[in-house]
């Protein structure tokens, strides 16, 4: 049996090269070896203050940029988590067999609860309805950067809690995440100590995927760099350089070893300046089939089709589970 595949993209903001390198990336690759579902998580968005329009846009632009970035949709399904009423219906479901106390301890809650001025029910069950996405395909793999962590950690919880009080409903997901060399988690261009997040205020701290090439250029030349002048991978001591390097690396398609080996201790000018070159030729073919699909109508159709794939795929798995917990039959 082929494995089944499922991950989620916010519409929240722009993407950034974080999200490409963390998690994307790997969709694409995944998507010749396994039966994968790519969604565009609006709902997930609207847990914390969202304009309508910007809402509405950056969620069709979500789905451009998977094509754009190689997922191929007669290969892979790509569709609107909104579009498909099973997984706020799920996520209900589920709510009802998590516990306030486990849903308390999520870091990314207590992070964004502590920014955000307004604190919503819905980023408080936020995980839950993470975990309705996973588990209504019968997911195997769940392919997401390091910030997901804890959150597909739940969504096994849960998993295992419904299938061992109703008998086996869900199957357990198992997490994809690549370690940080590999991209797991890009940091932030200004704070090394912080993950690179297109939520950040500060537009410096991080390359969007649709950054022209001299925005790209001045960012990496703002980059915060250490102390010292050796290009050397050493996550405690030269936390901004490394992550340089692992940008520089997954870009490039060289072993982080080799590129140490070019610049050494020659300083970090003429390494930023080619980095910035390096990431201009990653994104160039991306914003170009970006643009392709702009026109009207592509990208609408691409997520009708998904949908209605996915919705013949959630309906035996939502339609068991009502039954098992007493729900009337429709
Ligand atoms: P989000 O933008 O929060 O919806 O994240 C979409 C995907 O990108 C998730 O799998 C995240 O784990 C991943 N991701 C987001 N930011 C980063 C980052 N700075 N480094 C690595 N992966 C990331
Ligand atoms: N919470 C994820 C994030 O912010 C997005 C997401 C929602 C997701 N549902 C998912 C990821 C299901 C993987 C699987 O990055």
């Amino acid at each position: 049996m082929v494995k089944r595949v499922f991950s989620g993209v916010q519409p929240s903001g722009v993407l950034t090269i974080g999200n490409y390198l963390g998690a994307i990336r790997n969709f694409v690759k995944l998507q010749h070896e396994a039966d994968c579902i790519f969604c565009v998580v609006d709902l997930h968005a609207l847990t914390v203050p969202q304009d309508p329009k910007e809402l509405h846009d950056a969620t069709l632009d979500v789905a451009r940029l998977f094509v754009a970035c190689g997922i191929d949709p007669e290969r892979a399904t790509i569709f609107v988590q909104s579009h498909v009423a099973a997984h706020a219906e799920l996520s209900w479901l589920l709510e009802c067999n998590s516990y306030f106390g486990e849903l308390r301890r999520m870091t990314q809650f207590k992070d964004k609860s502590a920014k955000n001025e307004v604190v919503t029910a819905g980023l408080f069950t936020y995980p839950v309805l993470m975990a309705a996405d996973i588990l209504l395909y019968q997911t195997d793999q769940v392919p997401v950067g390091e910030d997901q962590k804890q959150h597909l950690e739940l969504a096994r919880d849960i998993a295992i809690r419904v299938n061992s009080r109703f008998g086996q409903t869900f199957k357990v997901p198992e997490p994809y995440i690549p370690p940080r060399s590999a991209g797991g988690r890009i940091m932030s261009l200004v704070n090394p100590e912080e993950k690179m997040s297109k939520s950040s205020d500060d537009p410096k701290s991080y390359i969007a995927l649709l950054d022209p090439p001299d925005v790209v250029r001045k960012k990496i030349r703002s980059a915060v760099t250490d102390s010292g002048r050796e290009v050397k991978y050493d996550e405690v001591n030269k936390a901004a350089i490394s992550n340089l390097l692992v940008i520089y690396s997954l870009c490039s398609g060289q072993p982080i070893e080799e590129i140490e080996k070019k610049y050494g201790d020659s300083g970090y000018g003429q390494f930023k300046k080619d980095l910035a070159e390096i990431i201009i030729e990653t994104l160039e073919p991306i914003q170009k089939r970006f643009e392709e699909l702009c026109k009207p109508g592509v990208i609408e159709e691409i997520l009708q089709r998904g949908r209605d794939r996915v919705e013949a795929l959630a309906a035996p798995t939502l339609e068991d589970f009502r039954r098992k917990l007493g729900l009337v039959q429709r």
